[in-house]
């Protein structure tokens, strides 16, 4: 039955466009050339019925990010942020809109680090200093307004529907209810996630009628439906009864920020991706710039291999030095995602041997990739859709404002507290991503467009640091490919450098004993993980013609344990 039920979610794509082109022929038009990649089937299914209404890739995006804020819980939702990379075919338009959380106006280092210079223990993870202003409802509320063809009242409809008469959960949100049951039961209303105090089984009906008002209060009155009034209100008493400083300004300040995408060619392809505060797009060009200077045929040949981990170190080692939110730090972008630049950094590449990086202070594994989501769509115009959305970990920081239904999320962990410390991704940092009131955490996420001469690919992926490497290897594989094949685009087995802790991570069973020892021989110290990480979402439109894809990681299915 499971599997069965595994099957399906694979199928959901198809049977979802299926169901959806089954009416009119105008229909039909509106669907020709589209595609959606999801992490859950009733997202994905939402997008195809905003299209199938009429609406654009932009109204797609809204239905999609809405119903998994109501499905995916731990990944995302009205609680927290993201970034979407839209590519508008009119004009041929792109840009990103930044809808990253900021720290609210009251901060102050001491609410993370006490007296004696220790980290106070989760402090950056949980209750009310771990929360910073949400970014999602702007993003959403802007994307209708500038981008969409459809009022929120009809995007929002089906996460409204969906939250007040409930869903069934599946394993995967089992699981992730699981690995929280404790957290969860003593959090501060977050019970609402589980079955009294226990996961739920496989099957249950989750409800959560709170959220569906506030979903509502926002489709009738847009940004302000939750910066302002009621919504505001219960937030800022909840963060601050819960050891938070936030101001009610705070939430009437926000908002989101058109930016320009960070554009750049590798072997012939432009890839357009995250400018800051997302590490992750100048971290790709940069690495992608340095392999530009070697011949990468085959990423997973482990000498190449050796490449690709030397060049991410390189481009991790500048995102502890250099980066932070541009709007309050100078970054020399132009400098890191330049040629020249990336001819020297390759040149201190040795082929035979590892480049030790300059400290390895930690021993912590880090968390595996299992929350924060990741979507993509084309619609049948040419408009696309990357988007990247995340509360941080797993069911935020564990605390759902008053009566709002809104789970909070922990992205103060973002920040880097101190050039020593490092956060739940063993990421380091210096002053350039300290803690300011208003500033935006530093991010790995990077949904990103691929063009060349096959198409268009539109792909991104949550996992925390691993993000970056991720849509590494999916970029280096797709112009590997002749004939693209998305599916093995987004199961391919995965290796990770961050630079610190200065060690190859490697997915379990995704590299034979042989190719460990020619990393090894090569110096790296290789560390198998306890889990596979990700969940990859792609579609792709070939240049001249119609014809789509859509791939889901198959890890999903892993990450749940047995699906
Ligand atoms: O913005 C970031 O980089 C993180 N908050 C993303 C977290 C994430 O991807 C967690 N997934 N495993």
């Amino acid at each position: 039955m499971k599997r069965v039920f595994a099957r399906l979610r694979c199928l959901a794509l198809v049977l979802t466009a299926t169901i959806a082109i089954a009416g009119t022929a105008v229909a039909a038009e509106a669907m020709r050339g589209a595609a959606i990649a999801s992490a859950h089937p009733l997202a994905t299914e939402a997008g195809y019925a905003a299209l199938h209404a009429g609406g654009n890739a932009f109204d797609a995006a809204v239905a999609v990010a809405a119903v998994l804020a109501v499905v995916e819980p731990y990944s995302s939702g009205l609680g927290g942020g993201g970034f979407w990379l839209l590519h508008r075919a009119r004009g041929g338009h792109d840009i990103m809109v930044d809808g990253r959380e900021t720290a609210p106006a009251g901060v102050a280092l001491s609410m993370y680090i006490d007296a004696s210079g220790k980290a106070i223990p989760g402090a950056t993870m949980r209750g009310g200093t771990a929360a910073a202003i949400p970014g999602m409802p702007a993003a959403i509320a802007h994307l209708a307004a500038k981008y969409g063809k459809l009022p929120l009242a009809a995007t929002l409809k089906t996460a409204i529907d969906i939250a007040r008469n409930g869903f069934a959960v599946d394993s995967r949100y089992v699981a992730m209810a699981k690995l929280r049951e404790k957290y969860l039961a003593n959090g501060i209303n977050t019970r609402v996630f589980l079955n009294g105090n226990s996961a739920p089984a496989p099957g249950f009906v989750l409800r959560q009628p709170q959220l569906a008002a506030t979903l509502e209060a926002l489709a009738d009155a847009g940004h302000d439906g939750f910066y302002r009034g009621h919504i505001a209100g219960q937030m800022v008493a909840a963060v601050n009864a819960a050891g938070g400083a936030w101001r009610g300004t705070d939430l009437e300040n926000y908002r989101v920020v058109e930016r320009t995408p960070l554009k750049f060619t590798y072997r012939g392809a432009t890839v357009i991706t995250a400018p800051l505060p997302s590490a992750g797009g100048i971290i790709l060009a940069e690495a992608l710039n340095i392999l530009q200077q070697f011949k990468i045929t085959d990423a997973r040949d482990p000498a190449q291999a050796h490449l690709v981990i030397e060049a991410l170190r390189r481009g991790f080692q500048d995102r502890a030095r250099y980066l932070g939110d541009s709007d309050f730090v100078q970054v020399p972008v132009a400098k890191l995602v330049d040629n020249a630049y990336a001819r020297e950094r390759a040149a201190t590449i040795d082929p035979a041997a590892a480049t030790p990086s300059d400290d390895t202070p930690f021993a912590r594994r880090s968390p595996d990739g299992r929350n924060t989501t990741h979507y993509s769509i084309i619609d049948a115009e040419g408009n696309r859709v990357a988007a990247t959305l995340s509360i941080n970990f797993v069911f935020g920081a564990g605390l759902v404002a008053g009566d709002t239904g809104v789970l909070l999320n922990n992205e103060m962990d973002d920040f880097s507290l101190r050039p020593d410390i490092a956060n739940l991704y063993r990421l380091r940092g210096g002053d350039a991503n300290a803690i300011a009131p208003g500033k935006r955490p530093l991010s790995s996420m990077s949904p990103t467009f691929v063009e060349d001469r096959k198409g268009i690919l539109v792909l991104g992926a949550p996992g925390g640091s691993r993000i970056v490497s991720q849509v590494l290897l999916g970029i280096l594989d797709y112009v590997n490919q002749r004939e693209v094949r998305l599916a093995r685009i987004v199961s391919a087995p995965r290796y990770h450098h961050q630079y610190w802790p200065d060690r190859v991570e490697v997915e379990p069973r995704g590299f034979s004993p042989e190719w460990i020892a020619a990393l090894t021989a090569r110096k790296h110290e290789v560390e198998t993980a306890g889990r596979r990480w990700g969940n990859m979402q792609a579609v792709f439109r070939a240049r001249n013609s119609q014809t789509v894809q859509a791939a889901s990681d198959p890890r999903a299915r892993d990450m749940a344990g047995s699906y």
